[in-house]
């Protein structure tokens, strides 16, 4: 079974109650997923795994979400040579419409410059959560059919 690790950023639990989601689309197409928050993970461990998902609000102004800013910085220098990867993250395009899910884009870019390849097109949630866990389900499946 292919390894993914779903690292999620949440300040108010939707990019949690997202990844539950997710995840649960990843497993229908049969990857093996640990879910993390990435409050407790570390960028050691993504060396363990065969593709890295993130999810990751967006705050202040297009900004990542306050737990991602330490885990983000560890990335510097480290290769995901050789590993996959997809972003997905709600935000509000209503209040924020110059930085809606700004923090996606950022985590996004991150991966790729770090050498993983991108199987996912940005997965974007927009305003309330509830009624995107369907589609949410759905991303994941695809992310695991590209595995
Ligand atoms: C103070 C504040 C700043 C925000 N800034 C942005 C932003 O720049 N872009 C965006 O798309 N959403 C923004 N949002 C919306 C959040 O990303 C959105 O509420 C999200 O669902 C929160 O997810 P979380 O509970 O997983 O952290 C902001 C919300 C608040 C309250």
């Amino acid at each position: 079974m292919v390894k993914v690790v779903l690292i999620y950023g949440s300040t108010t639990g939707n990019t949690e109650a997202l990844s539950e989601h997710v995840a649960a689309g990843l497993e229908r197409g049969m990857a093996e997923v640990t879910v993390k928050d990435v409050a407790k993970a570390s960028v050691e461990e993504l060396a363990n795994y065969d593709a890295i998902v993130f999810g990751c609000s967006t705050w202040g102004e297009g900004d990542l979400q306050d737990d991602f800013f330490d885990f983000h910085d560890a990335m510097d220098g480290i290769s995901l040579k050789g590993k996959k990867g997809a972003v997905f993250g709600p935000g509000d395009s209503e209040d924020y419409p110059d930085s809606f899910c700004t923090a996606v884009d950022i985590l996004k870019e991150s991966l790729e410059e770090h050498g993983a390849e991108i199987i996912a097109e940005n997965f974007k949630i927009d305003g309330e959560v509830e009624p995107a866990f369907e589609d949410a389900e759905a991303w994941g499946l695809k992310v695991a059919k590209a595995l």
